[in-house]
């Protein structure tokens, strides 16, 4: 059996209104359960699943899918991991992909990376063992003069790796770990002469990095004195991809969620002393620069960050990096800059949590940081050449802000400091945008931007694609007969329709409609909402409406093209005159077609 095949079977018995029932209060309304969604925050409910169509879709965040999709998101796991996590639930036993000689490397992969949980969870209960023997003196010393609680050790099962250069590996291969797995794990670093291997973490204390499943994909290791380099971090595996992983962020999602607000740090011991000192929704960067898919992963739990890092040159360039990155991520970013000389983890030992927390909730809005960077030492007025300059300087962050509405606000507030026309700010912010569209960043290119709005969708569209998914093989069979390609060309849903015209009637099922419009999210997006849509109403009554939105949607493309032929008609020369006589014609067949469709 394929996974593919091991999916279809464990979707067949699963029914996802139970499934995330387990994660969210469902309320049936129609025929369709709501509920809040469980991706976004939000006061009235938009999240909706469909018990027979057997999907879910948030009409807020745009969320949408199969049952494996949800529980992809819902717990960050990869598709088959959700697969094997719904087929545990329903006691599906799940088929040993190792015992296949000719395993996908996708599978081989997948079987590797769970062997590698286990690796990485004996090296972490070795560490842990460690600290507490004679040997972890040193550690143990290290770690109370940095005042970190008895309590904070064991939750975050800090460990301690010895002075030695086998002492691991010798624990693993005991353990029946072979040797190319070790080689493989990167708990060991390969002799020059790829002859042998040593431990890597030797003499250091251990930070534990946990995935959102809770297993543990890599290490941190810290000095615990002035040798180099201060920290040492498992290098890159099949669990542990540094631009994917936010350390911390098992441990405070759920404050996170709770809060809507994640606070952003550098490093371990800044997010070991907040989470100590009851400041949970924390995660820390670990001093790497934040990737798109960081922000994606922060976005599912919460609309505003809050960047605390280091006040020195370094830790604010690091800022202004990730800051682009999370606004252009639709993140509501505000930024708390703590006084020179000290981080997140000294200033909380030094002022204490309500301290901190009043810098946290007074941290300024990024655009108000950028401009006093900018503005620093400037005299009110300002001069033009000051206004152009700091201008030129937000622009790069605030011309990428995804929301049109959330961009025109910002436009009012950047004009509204710097002293400046609204229209001013805006017109540079479109320029900026265009530029960036034509593929050159800041220079002034005139080129439209691409097609950037989503395409229109009318309500006869929308009404017939509902009805078409729902309605009866012989109704949609009818349906599609009498629609023309001419109706849905150019619409946003052309390419739902064509589909539907050309698999066959038994296959209109989710998951074949999904894997063809995989490319192309916007027809995705709606085919999701048509699918939880609510449709009643007998098979006549079904067949009635749809032609109704049948003729609107062809009335709508005969006046687009009475309007094309009358554009055409107005701007032909002198000497056109067969060319006229032809649009005269066609106009005339047009307004006689579309005469017929009002009635
Ligand atoms: P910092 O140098 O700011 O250290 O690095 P810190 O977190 O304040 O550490 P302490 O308080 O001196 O123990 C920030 C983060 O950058 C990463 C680590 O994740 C660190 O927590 N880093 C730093 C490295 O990976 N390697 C290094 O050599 C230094
Ligand atoms: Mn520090």
């Amino acid at each position: 059996m394929t996974p593919r095949e091991f999916a279809e079977r464990v979707r067949e018995q699963t029914d996802i209104v139970r499934i995330i029932s387990d994660y969210v209060v469902l309320r049936k309304r129609g025929s369709n359960y709501m509920a809040l969604c469980p991706f976004h925050r939000e006061r009235t409910p938009s999240f909706a699943v469909h018990p027979v169509k057997q999907i879910f879709k948030c009409f807020g965040c745009g969320q949408g899918g199969d049952v494996f999709a949800f529980v992809m998101r819902m717990e960050g796991c990869s598709w088959w991991e959700a697969v094997c996590l719904i087929a545990e639930k329903q006691g599906i036993p799940i088929p040993s992909l190792a015992a296949h000689k000719s395993t996908s490397d996708r599978e081989a992969r997948i079987e590797w990376q769970r062997r590698l949980a286990q690796i990485n969870a004996w090296a972490c209960e070795f560490f842990e063992r460690c600290l507490h023997e004679p040997k972890g003196e040193a550690a143990r010393v290290y770690l109370a003069a940095r005042g970190i609680s008895p309590d904070a050790i064991r939750r975050f099962h800090l460990g301690y790796a010895p002075e030695s250069w086998t002492a691991l590996s010798e624990y693993l291969l005991a353990r029946r770990v072979t040797r190319e797995e070790l080689e493989r794990s990167g708990l060991v670093v390969l002799r020059e002469d790829r002859r042998g291997y040593y431990d890597r973490f030797r003499h250091r204390l251990i930070f534990p990095i946990r995935d959102l499943q809770g297993r543990i994909v890599g290490f941190g290791g810290r000095a615990l004195g002035t040798e180099e380099p201060k920290y040492l971090n498992s290098p890159e595996t099949a669990l542990y991809t540094k631009g994917r992983h936010l350390f911390g962020l098992f441990d405070a999602r759920d404050a996170i969620r709770r809060m809507g607000q994640a606070i952003l740090v550098e490093g371990y011991f800044d997010w070991l002393a907040l989470l100590e000192y009851g400041i949970e929704n924390v995660v820390a960067t670990l001093g790497t620069a934040l990737t798109d898919e960081h922000v994606r992963l922060l976005r599912r739990y919460a609309e505003r960050v809050v960047l605390n890092f280091d006040a020195d040159v370094a830790g604010r360039q690091a800022m202004s990096r990730n800051l682009e990155r999370l606004i252009h991520g639709g993140l509501e970013v505000s930024i708390v800059c703590l006084p020179e000389g000290e981080d997140p983890d000294s200033f909380v030992r030094r002022f204490g949590a309500a301290a901190y927390r009043e810098r946290i909730a007074a941290a300024a809005h990024y655009l108000d940081f950028l401009l006093d960077e900018a503005l620093r030492g400037a005299v009110f007025p300002l001069s033009p050449s000051i206004q152009a300059r700091a201008l030129k300087l937000v622009l790069p962050y605030v011309a990428g802000i995804p929301d049109a509405i959330e961009r025109s606000a910002t436009a009012d507030r950047v004009a509204g400091r710097l002293g400046m026309e609204s229209a001013l700010v805006r017109e540079a912010m479109k320029r900026y945008r265009r530029a960036l569209s034509a593929g050159d960043r800041g220079e002034d290119v005139l080129e439209p931007i691409s097609a950037e709005a989503a395409p229109d969708v009318t309500e006869s569209e929308r009404l017939l694609l509902e009805i078409l998914l729902h309605a009866d093989d012989k109704v949609r069979a009818q349906l599609l007969a009498e629609l023309e390609p001419d109706d849905v060309r150019g619409l946003a849903s052309e390419r739902i329709f064509e589909l539907l015209r050309t698999l066959a009637p038994t296959c209109v099922s989710y998951t074949a409609l999904v894997e063809q419009l995989a490319e192309d999210p916007f027809a995705l997006d709606l085919l999701e909402r048509a699918l939880v849509a609510d449709v009643s109403g007998t098979q006549e009554e079904l067949l009635e409406r749809a032609r109704g939105s049948l003729r609107g949607l062809r009335r709508r493309r005969l006046e687009r093209e009475l309007f094309a032929l009358q554009a055409e008609i107005e701007h032909l020369r002198p000497g056109e005159e067969e060319r006229l006589n032809e649009l005269l014609r066609r106009k005339y067949e047009v307004a006689t077609a579309l005469v017929k469709q009002g009635s």
